[in-house]
């Protein structure tokens, strides 16, 4: 692919907002179509799910924030919005301590019909825990919904997700939220970066605010 139509694909072909993002970039995952197409579906799912229901969304930062700026635009209902965000790496740790839950303070979720809007399931511990906390708030319903879903058949009991927009390979993607070292969630497509950068980053793949 000519260095061009990599700008194009990316959406930088402004040569204004044209650096080095573009060039980054081995290969489109999810097309920026393909996503809009499927988060109308998932919108009329969901709403279908919920019908005169009234829902809170609780969206985990960072990596939801695009998609769920996208979704709640599509929701015909009444909802609130929440987010929360999960730390597995704080401070200098480079092994996962376990997620930490941050909620904002007098968060209350009692007697609501929650959906945790996320970007991505993985090993599906970040999730778990979400799940397990919100469930101590007594909430009237609670159920889940993920951009994607990684082939991991080597997890045992990741908990399941009740909306998922696409099932992806075990690979690293950033792009529509979703960053590499606080890098690149601003590309509109979901993309696969080139491996040299990776290995120039930090190598922090699920850090805090992922
Ligand atoms: P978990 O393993 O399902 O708990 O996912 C941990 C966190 O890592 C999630 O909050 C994701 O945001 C992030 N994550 C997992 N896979 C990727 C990826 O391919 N790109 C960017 N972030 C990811
Ligand atoms: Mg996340």
């Amino acid at each position: 692919m000519s260095g061009d139509e990599r700008k194009r694909r990316a959406g930088l072909d402004d040569p204004a907002s044209s650096q080095a993002i573009a060039a980054d970039i081995a290969r489109v995952v999810v097309s920026r179509k393909r996503i809009a197409v499927r988060v109308r579906e998932l919108a009329g799912r969901i709403a279908e799910c919920y019908g005169q229901a009234e829902l809170t969304i609780l969206a985990v930062l960072t990596g939801s924030l695009i998609f769920l700026s996208d979704l709640i635009r599509q929701l015909p209902l009444k909802m609130r919005l929440d987010v929360v965000s999960v730390c597995s790496y704080p401070g200098q740790a480079t092994r996962s301590q376990g997620p930490r839950i941050a909620l904002p303070p007098g968060a209350s979720l009692s007697g609501r019909h929650v959906l945790i809007v996320d970007d991505i399931l993985d090993s599906g511990s970040t999730l778990r825990a979400l799940q397990q906390a919100v469930a101590l708030m007594d909430p009237a319903s609670l159920r889940t919904c993920v951009l994607m879903q990684k082939v991991r058949p080597d997890v045992e009991d990741r908990p399941a997700a009740d909306f998922v927009g696409f099932e992806v390979a075990d690979e690293f993607l950033v792009g529509y939220g979703l960053d590499f070292d606080h890098l690149y969630r601003n590309l509109p497509d979901l993309c696969v970066l080139k491996p040299a950068c990776y290995r120039r980053g930090a190598g922090a793949t699920g850090r805090e605010d992922a």
